[in-house]
């Protein structure tokens, strides 16, 4: 069932995330090229990433594809679709592994390993902003819309989004900043300016 022609949802939170994990990636890929993957910034930067892959990924899977699958239980492409997104979840626990294993053995084909997660979870996050998005936008609510928001500063934490606000923000310019910021509660901007964005900066997440 289609929601009436509601005005767009605001998706810059989803985007904004997804970019941070191309960015890390990119990050930890020229990290590996310029031999640096062993180095304790690299190692803290990965182990961040992984967790808020984790985060993002666990949240999607237990609110926000069951949401949707409920309001396509008569749209069998649709619901395809959600299986997919599932599947490819699923899909990158061993690509992820992968990478883990090639950083702790320091193996010779690490590049490779980083390459084909940058590129299992570049299509995924894809194919969800031109599938999934487009879909939310059809049959959810703002209303579920904010749930799923909800339950993802719950599964972050008051600790965890000391971390994710800086962490997505990183490296990010005035504009796009402001775009992310603007969909955050009054206390979380505040929070940001005075203790998290300092914090996360001295940690130096993949720098050399
Ligand atoms: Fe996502």
């Amino acid at each position: 069932m289609a929601v009436a022609q509601q005005a767009p949802i605001n998706f810059a939170v989803m985007y904004a995330t997804h970019d941070a994990f191309r960015r890390d990636l990119e990050r930890l890929a020229a990290a590996v090229a310029a031999g640096r993957a062993g180095t304790p910034q690299v190692r803290a930067g990965w182990e961040n990433f992984k967790r808020q892959l984790h985060v993002h990924h666990t949240v999607e899977d237990a609110v926000l594809w069951p949401r949707l699958a409920q309001q396509v239980t008569d749209r069998p492409d649709d619901q395809k679709l959600l299986a997919e997104m599932e599947a490819e979840h699923a899909q990158l626990d061993a690509v992820l592994a992968a990478v883990d294993a090639g950083l702790s053995q320091a193996s010779a084909d690490l590049g490779e390993r980083v390459d084909r997660l940058a590129q299992s979870l570049g299509s995924h996050m894809r194919h969800e902003e031109n599938a999934a998005l487009p879909l939310i936008q059809d049959v959810l609510t703002h209303k579920d819309w904010d749930a799923f928001r909800s339950a993802m500063a719950k599964k972050q934490g008051p600790k965890g989004a000391a971390v994710y606000i800086p962490w997505v923000m990183d490296g990010r310019d005035v504009a796009e900043r402001k775009r992310f910021l603007e969909c955050m509660p009054a206390p979380v901007k505040v929070l940001n300016k005075l203790f998290w964005e300092s914090s996360y900066q001295k940690r130096g997440l993949f720098s050399a």
